[in-house]
């Protein structure tokens, strides 16, 4: 998106018509540029009506993300315990970028309307078209070490789950480790990245992905099954979504630093979508079976495989249902 296409929808957010000639003022350029800009916003999956004699607006409104209300919807505790938020238009994936930044001094985070290499686990490609979603990455310095990490993004599923429940968005399961369900569909999911040393200190970038309203046609080359708050629950503001999850995210950092996991069994437990049932665990080396049966105290997963119970560890197997392609 060019820099005059999201001045444009800055103004356009109030829903209301503005002539060509009041846009062209407000950037500053003629009225053919911002028929053109437009015009381009149609590849965003962004329609506008256009009425002779009153000029373009929004056909379903919008909400553009905005810091201000970000920041406002969290605690002044969390507002405190972050060093700075960045609101991009667009960027590759908002994890490359807080990787890409130095050491700021402190806990930092960054969310985008859209973004063109979104990253998802195992090198697949995160769907991000322009403002239906949530993308938002937070980095923090993390000194217990790169042994704790996999227990830290069970954390993070837990931060998730507490943001979408306070929303009143019921149901919600995490699939081990951190993958988001509600009915049998994948709602978000998360991404940690160590940014800088591996050993020792380090510093992880904790991404974290919310199908919000998907546009039809981005959803349509999803190639799981998935779903979208507005399916759900519709109406949530992002701002509002992001915001508590920026809150709940910094605080479950804070208490794993503090407690590690042992803290979120209870929670892990009511959200489990693995437990009791039929699983395949797919291994470099071949297939198991089993059942479910929850985690262990570090986060890896547990199975019960003939009568015995079996421990994978977080980037060594990956989880299917017997039954299902999720
Ligand atoms: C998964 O595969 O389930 C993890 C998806 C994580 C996507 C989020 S969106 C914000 C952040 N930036 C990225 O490029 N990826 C994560």
């Amino acid at each position: 998106m060019t820099p005059l296409q999201y001045t444009l929808l800055q103004l356009l957010a109030d829903g209301r018509f503005h002539s060509g000639e009041q846009m062209a003022c407000h950037a500053g350029v003629t009225r053919a540029a911002v028929w053109k800009a437009l015009q381009g916003l149609r590849a965003y999956g962004i329609d506008m009506h256009a009425v002779s004699g009153r000029g373009y607006s929004l056909v379903n409104g919008f909400e553009l993300l905005d810091t201000n209300a970000i920041v406002g919807a969290m605690s002044s505790a969390t507002r405190s315990a972050l060093h700075s938020l960045t609101l991009l238009p667009t960027v590759d994936s908002t994890n490359a970028w807080l990787m890409r930044q130095g050491e700021e001094g402190g806990t930092t985070a960054c969310v985008a309307e859209h973004q063109t290499a979104g990253r998802g686990r195992r090198g697949r490609r995160w769907c991000s078209p322009f403002g239906s979603n949530l993308y938002l990455s937070l980095r923090c310095r993390f000194d217990e070490g790169m042994g704790r990490l996999a227990g830290l993004s069970l954390a993070v599923a837990i931060a998730v789950v507490r943001t979408l429940h306070e929303m009143d968005v019921k149901g919600v399961g995490v699939k081990w480790p951190n993958d988001i369900y509600w009915q049998e569909r994948k709602l978000g999911g998360i991404l940690l990245e160590i940014a800088g040393e591996s050993a020792g200190p380090c510093s992880v970038v904790v991404g974290i992905g919310l199908n919000v309203a998907m546009p039809r046609m981005e959803g349509e080359m999803i190639d799981q099954p998935w779903t979208d708050l507005a399916s759900i629950r519709p109406g949530l503001s992002r701002n509002q979504l992001a915001g508590r999850m920026l809150h709940h995210l910094l605080e479950v950092m804070a208490e794993f630093k503090c407690h590690g996991l042992a803290l979120f069994e209870q929670e892990w437990r009511e959200v489990d979508w693995l437990y009791g049932k039929p699983l395949r665990l797919l291994q470099p080396d071949g297939e198991v079976n089993g059942i479910g049966r929850g985690i262990a105290p570090d986060g890896s997963l547990l199975v019960e495989v003939s009568g015995k119970l079996q421990r994978h560890t977080f980037g060594e197997v990956s989880v299917r249902l017997q039954d299902a392609s999720a």
